[in-house]
């Protein structure tokens, strides 16, 4: 069986999980769901990052302890992505002893490689970012705090700090080439394409060294050979990926897993995924990543969500109105995945009545009425080559390539456009007006395989639903365990089984 292994960002423990937070994971899911159905063996991993600065400041300011701190905001991550159907197969923390093993080897092992060498170090830092910037990355401080700052955060927009240190670098600018050749050798890595073209842009402008430890914080993994150094946050944290596959731990494991298939990310943080990671891992001697995944963000009023700017969206509050499902769908659909897109209320809840409401849920509601009152609640068997049949085959080609190119948006599309053809079958014959017999049970039939067909394919965006309409339709088992193509061929209802019409999947809301 082939194996799947995909990651989302290990989220840091500094802040409570928000709608951004929840997009990337969402995403990362229903991509994963989908490779379930392809019978495939998926590793799924998502986790929280518990080093460094801006977490040590955060519990400091709490008064408390970091690791005290971590243990307090890690589960509220769990069990957010518990609430949204999330269904990783791991959870990571960067404070776990597997961790701290993956982190050692692979420092020990660019260390070794001579890719890793103490130099003295001034430069300019956003904790926020936790990352240093160049003079011309910066934007020009504001002329309100008398130019004291010496520049802006170009993501933040608040003043970095110079810090100045004897620090570990690990010597970036030697893996330009070798960067450029490796995505050369692999077109297609990053996507979609126009953010690989961001990453390669960033190797392309010449590559500088990175500080990989710090003297002056205590909250992290200390380097295996200079205990008086701890890890840069961004190292470790990276790390994680591997942590997870068994590197440093369990060669098998990690010989099974690794490469990894996918990394989903946001497009803040393309140069430590798409520049710094794989030089790591070639300095270290391990292949780097298959590919990319990189979404834009969400934004709220055209702003990135974030504590500082008080615009926070809890997804909570939205799975209060549209429900987990509504909220899943949303974030797939609405965005085309690597743009931004931009928040509003009405935008969900607008979402929500014209394709949940008034399409899938209306062509469920409608076909379990019309085969009770038409068809003794006895779904008929599908016509050999039903006039839906085709229709049926371009969405399941279409939305099996659109999850491959990992566009969530194009999936759920060519989805609903078997839904929109499935409700135009029933308005075009009308087999409401018509007598109970084979012409009726002819229309009904290709309905009923039409919305099974639906159902599998929806599944990895609305997994709750998918289930509850299977179960109407009386098929047996869990939509889950369905497999890509056999099961999504046409002609596979068997008829006779018993439809129930239940309770509304999606109560219209009131805009
Ligand atoms: N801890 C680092 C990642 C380390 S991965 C080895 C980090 N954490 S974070 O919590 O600040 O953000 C992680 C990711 O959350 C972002 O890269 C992005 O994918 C996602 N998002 C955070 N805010 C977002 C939006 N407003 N919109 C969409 N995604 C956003 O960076």
């Amino acid at each position: 069986m082939s194996r799947y292994y995909a990651t989302t960002p290990i989220y840091y423990v500094n802040d409570e999980p928000h709608i951004g937070h929840a997009y990337t994971t969402i995403v990362a899911d229903a991509v994963t769901r989908w490779h379930r159905l392809l019978g495939e063996d998926v590793k799924f991993l998502t986790g929280t990052d518990e080093h460094g600065l801006k977490v040590q400041q955060a519990a400091a300011a709490a008064g408390m302890d970091p690791q005290v701190f971590a243990d307090g905001i890690a589960p509220r991550f769990a069990a957010a992505w518990e609430s949204l159907g999330i269904a990783n197969d791991d959870f990571i923390r960067t404070t776990e002893p597997r961790h701290y093993a993956a982190v050692t080897e692979l420092l020990q092992r660019c260390y070794d490689a001579g890719d890793i060498e103490l130099d003295h170090y001034r430069g300019k830092y956003c904790v926020r970012c936790e990352a240093y910037y160049t003079d011309d990355e910066l934007l020009p401080a504001n002329p309100a705090d008398g130019g004291q700052s010496p520049g802006l955060c170009p993501i933040h927009k608040t003043p970095v700090d110079v810090l100045e240190e004897e620090n570990y670098f690990f010597r970036l600018s030697r893996f330009e080439q070798r960067l450029l050749e490796w995505y050369a050798a692999h077109p297609g890595a990053i996507v979609p394409e126009f953010r690989g073209n961001e990453a390669l842009g960033l190797i392309r402008s010449g590559l500088k060294d990175f500080s990989v430890s710090r003297t002056s914080l205590t909250w992290g993994v200390p380097l295996p050979w200079d205990p008086a150094h701890v890890t840069y946050v961004w190292f470790d944290a990276l790390t994680n990926y591997l942590s997870a596959a068994g590197f440093g731990r369990d060669e098998t494991e990690f010989a099974g897993w690794w490469p990894a298939d996918v990394h989903f990310i946001g497009k803040d943080i393309i140069r430590f995924h798409c520049v710094y990671w794989p030089a790591m891992l070639m300095s270290a001697g391990i292949e780097p990543p298959r590919r990319y995944a990189v979404g834009g963000w969400l934004l709220v009023d055209n702003e990135k969500m974030s504590k500082s700017t008080g615009n926070v969206v809890k997804p909570l509050d939205l799975v209060d109105v549209v429900g987990v499902d509504g909220l899943r769908y949303y974030v797939l659909a609405d965005t085309p995945y690597g743009n931004d897109g931009d928040f509003t209320l009405d935008g969900i809840v607008g979402r929500y009545n014209a394709d949940l409401a008034n399409n899938l849920g209306n062509l469920t509601s409608r076909v379990a009425t019309v085969v009770g009152s038409k068809c003794g609640g006895h779904g008929p068997r599908p016509s050999t080559e039903g006039p839906l049949a085709g229709a049926a085959e371009s969405a399941v080609a279409a939305a099996t390539a659109a999850w491959d190119e990992i566009a969530p948006h194009r999936a759920l599309e060519a989805t609903w456009g078997l839904i929109r053809a499935t409700n135009a079958h029933l308005e075009v014959n009308e087999p409401w007006k018509s007598e109970p017999g084979p012409e009726v049970e002819r229309v009904l039939g290709d309905a009923v395989e039409a919305l099974r067909i639906v159902t599998i394919l929806a599944s990895p965006a609305l997994p709750a639903t998918a289930q509850r309409i299977w179960e109407r339709l009386g098929l047996p088992g869990a939509v889950a365990d369905q497999r890509v193509p056999a099961d999504v061929a046409w002609g596979r209802y068997p008829g006779g089984l018993t439809v129930t019409k239940g309770a509304p999947l999606f109560p219209r809301i009131k805009p």
